[in-house]
């Protein structure tokens, strides 16, 4: 809201990349947990919607635990040792 001056933007989130998302713990913008099975169990689960929930997670989304088993495969793939691994990239 405070980007774009529109009061119907308030606590929204923008959706981040999932790119090297296996590292990037912890997660939520709250950094609430560092375990990706939790952030499974939060979509499958803990959903608390308010006005601004996103209609797509709005009903939960229900996983089981093969689902977040292949789920966790296919995160690893967004993993780029390409750019974890540039010394241009690196922190001083
Ligand atoms: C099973 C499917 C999904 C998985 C595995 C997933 C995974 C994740 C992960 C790992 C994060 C944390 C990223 C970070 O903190 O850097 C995240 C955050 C988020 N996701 Fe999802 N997501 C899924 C479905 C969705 C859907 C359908 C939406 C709605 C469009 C959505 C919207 C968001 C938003 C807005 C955030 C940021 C929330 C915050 O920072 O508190 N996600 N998701």
């Amino acid at each position: 809201m405070r980007i774009t001056r529109n009061p119907a933007d308030s606590l929204k989130f923008k959706v981040p990349s999932l790119r090297n998302v296996m590292l990037s713990f912890p997660y939520f913008h709250d950094g609430r947990t560092r375990d990706i099975f939790d952030v499974f169990e939060h979509y499958n689960a803990r959903v608390v919607n308010g006005p601004t929930t996103d209609p797509l997670v709005r009903n939960k989304i229900p996983l089981s635990n093969f689902e977040k088993g292949q789920l966790w495969a296919f995160l690893n793939t967004l993993t780029d040792q390409a750019f974890i691994s540039n010394p241009g990239l690196a922190q001083p």
